[in-house]
């Protein structure tokens, strides 16, 4: 399906059957700054209370955490305005299926848990500074029955994110080490082409 906002250069990446360049690098940011997001989120746990380097581990972690939401909602929107290329004839109906789900369960849960720490933290009454740069107030009233809740998510949320994460890189290292069937490289960074 081709949209009005489409560029020439996405139109080429569909038709050389990889993601447009957009497309590529959204994916490989977000999958990077994930990364960081969670290493920064381990290493809080591991820090003493009311120390500076706890503060400045969450002040990075949460504006990390909210960069990532504003990329994947890009990321999303970007999807829906730019169809990829259609996967390989040779994948079964199944298997198809289970792709969609899991990438669309990725969106999900990106977007989900990184909310349930801005939910938490503005129902506690905290302001989330973002690199201290600008400051979100708590846009939602303080309620510290939410609070609790939105932190219970976004603890436990990490472990359905990291069996999504498993599964999704699983998958892809199949295809690209196992079936060799051009699925992988779809998504893999290149010079030329959109
Ligand atoms: C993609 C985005 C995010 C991911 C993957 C993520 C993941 C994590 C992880 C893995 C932890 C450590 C949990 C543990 O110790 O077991 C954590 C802790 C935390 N996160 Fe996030 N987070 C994200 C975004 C955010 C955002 C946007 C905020 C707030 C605005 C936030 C606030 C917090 C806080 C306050 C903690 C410490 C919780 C505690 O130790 O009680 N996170 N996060
Ligand atoms: C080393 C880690 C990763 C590898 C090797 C990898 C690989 C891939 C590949 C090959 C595709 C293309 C699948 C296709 O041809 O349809 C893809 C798509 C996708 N990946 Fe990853 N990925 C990784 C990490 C992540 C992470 C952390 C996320 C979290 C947001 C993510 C989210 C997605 C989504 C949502 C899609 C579907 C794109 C779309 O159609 O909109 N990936 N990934």
């Amino acid at each position: 399906m081709t949209t009005p906002i489409e560029t020439g250069a996405a139109i080429a990446s569909r038709s050389a059957g990889i993601y447009d360049r957009v497309a590529r690098s959204l994916h490989w940011l977000v999958a990077g700054l994930a990364v960081i997001v969670v290493a920064l989120g381990w290493a809080i746990r591991g820090s003493p209370r009311e120390s500076g380097s706890r503060e400045l581990l969450l002040m990075l972690h949460r504006s990390l955490g909210l960069l990532v939401i504003a990329l994947i909602l890009f990321r999303g929107w970007w999807r829906l305005s730019h169809s990829p290329p259609p996967l390989p004839a040779s994948l079964m109906r199944l298997e198809v299926w289970a792709a969609h789900a899991t990438h669309l369960l990725l969106y999900v849960f990106f977007v989900l848990l990184p909310l349930s720490g801005y939910i938490n933290a503005a129902t506690a009454g905290h302001a989330v500074s973002f690199f201290g740069i600008f400051t979100i107030p708590p846009l939602i009233a303080e309620n510290p029955r939410l609070s609790q809740i939105a932190n219970g998510i976004h603890l436990a949320g990490q472990f359905l994110v990291y069996a999504l994460v498993a599964v999704h890189i699983a998958a892809a290292l199949m295809h690209g080490l196992i079936r060799h069937d051009g699925v992988f490289e779809r998504m893999l960074p290149r010079r030329r082409a959109g």
